[in-house]
């Protein structure tokens, strides 16, 4: 029996930035299909774009699933699997689900309004990782707060043993530079102040400029800081080993460049970075830092770190610590290493037992609060810019973002987008106060 089309949606998504941009994207083409957003509890559509990158994140949707189908007869919505899930477990998820109806993966998902309608009639799977981009298929962008995200590069060649990304997004693949340029434009229009240019190893993006010259992130960025209403420019996730020397002159010479760096190192063992198939070890890491602070000395640096890795010693964990104290990070994501089925990871010999590996997140959790804390307390005093986003707690606060990617409170009725000179006059461990900046008298 064919169902009703659905008229609302509701998409969730878990897991990294990428998603979140992919989740943005798919409500844009569904509302251009004429359909309404609604809350997940009334939507005649709901989307859940999963996360594959460990076990909690995937079992995540399964759960969720169950919840939807709880709400039972004809309110039970239609339900889509989207993402890194989807394109890992494919048909599976029906099998172990039969409330799924659609199954669509993360290169495929500008094909959604056409699996909505097949869904009607059964089961609508699409886990293509199409030649032809998804990109060019999308509706152009209309709605957007003052910090918003921009993919620019997709996949990931460089198959560190424990990791989905490779099976999951595919291969490397950098969106063409006009696109680029021409979505960050449109951000721009539809209210971006700061755009965050995403990838899974983003610094590996190249292309060419409209005059054919072949370019990397550094010749990206210099073109949109072109954009004179754009305020601020961030990118992520890097690689080291995609660290140019060119991206790193752009953090000294592009006053809209932020100074802050995501450089995941994930341990402080060279042999377990081995083991990892990173391709770098803590030398060059180190190295690279320097070269970097050499250039921009207030940088903030930030990370990912997995722990309990097949074979990781207490020896080899004192020393992923002792390099969060060399590199003074400012804050930094944190894991506990989770077998992935199909990585080379999973079959390795040496499992830490889950009580060592939970012990070792939270001392390294630790450190990393404490070294936040002290970097939020070397702000006090300074004077600087907070791009405002949203609401605080109370009536009257706002909270935007330094250049850091410090949270900062402040007490003013100004509107989301608007750049405020503020004094920090508190620091805590997860946030600053600033205080509107008086003029200094003359
Ligand atoms: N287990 C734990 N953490 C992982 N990450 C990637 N794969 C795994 C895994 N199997 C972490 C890495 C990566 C971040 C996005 O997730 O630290 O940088
Ligand atoms: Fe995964 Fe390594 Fe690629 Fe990052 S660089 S996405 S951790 S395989």
């Amino acid at each position: 029996m064919t169902r009703p089309a659905p008229k609302s949606f509701h998409v969730k998504s878990f897991g990294c930035q990428m998603n979140a941009y992919d989740g943005a994207r798919m409500g844009e083409l569904l509302e251009a299909e004429g359909m309404a957003p609604a809350s997940v509890e009334t939507a005649d559509l709901v989307v859940l774009n999963t996360c594959h990158i460990r076990e909690r994140a995937a079992e995540k949707v399964y759960s969720d699933i169950g919840r939807l189908v709880k709400r039972g007869g004809a309110a039970r919505p239609m339900i889509a699997v989207a993402g890194c899930v989807a394109q890992a477990e494919g048909a599976e998820i029906p099998r172990r689900a039969p409330a799924v109806d659609i199954v669509v993966g993360p290169q495929a998902y500008h094909r959604l309004p056409a699996l909505v309608r097949a869904a009607r009639d059964g089961v609508a799977l699409d886990t293509d990782m199409p030649a032809a981009s998804k990109f060019d298929a999308l509706p152009a962008r209309r709605r957007q707060g003052p910090s918003a995200f921009l993919t620019v590069q997709e996949g990931c060649d460089k198959f560190c043993t424990y990791c989905v990304v490779p099976y999951t997004r595919g291969a490397e693949v950098s969106r063409p530079w006009a696109q680029i340029v021409a979505e960050a434009q449109a951000l721009v229009e539809a209210g971006a102040r700061e755009i965050t240019l995403l990838g899974q190893n983003v610094n590996a993006w190249r292309g060419e400029d409209i005059a054919g010259r072949p370019q990397g992130l550094d010749g990206l960025i210099r073109a949109i800081a072109e954009i004179p209403a754009l305020a601020r420019i961030r990118y992520t996730t890097s690689h080291p080993n995609d660290m140019s020397d060119g991206l790193i002159a752009a953090h000294a010479d592009i006053d809209k460049l932020m100074p802050f760096l995501h450089l995941p190192v994930q341990a402080g063992s060279d042999r377990i970075l081995k083991a990892m198939n990173r391709s770098h070890d803590t030398t060059s890491y180190l190295r690279l830092i320097e070269r970097v602070r050499a250039i921009r000395p207030d940088i903030a640096i930030s990370g990912d770190f997995i722990v309990g890795f097949p074979g990781e010693t207490e020896v080899d964990f004192e020393q992923t610590l002792a390099l969060i104290r060399a590199v003074g990070h400012a804050q930094a994501f944190s894991f506990k290493y989770s077998p992935r089925p199909g990585t080379p990871a999973a079959t390795m010999a040496d499992p830490v037992p889950d009580d060592v590996a939970d012990d070792r997140l939270q001392r390294l959790q630790a450190l990393i609060n404490d070294q936040q804390h002290a970097f939020n307390r070397n702000s006090l005093g300074r004077r600087t810019e907070a791009l405002i986003e949203r609401d605080g707690k109370r009536p009257g606060q706002r909270i935007g973002k330094s250049p850091w990617l410090q949270s900062i409170v402040v007490e003013t009725g100004a509107a989301p987008g608007e750049m405020l000179t503020v004094d920090i006059v508190a620091a805590g461990p997860n946030s600053l106060t600033g205080a509107i900046a008086q003029p200094v008298a003359a």
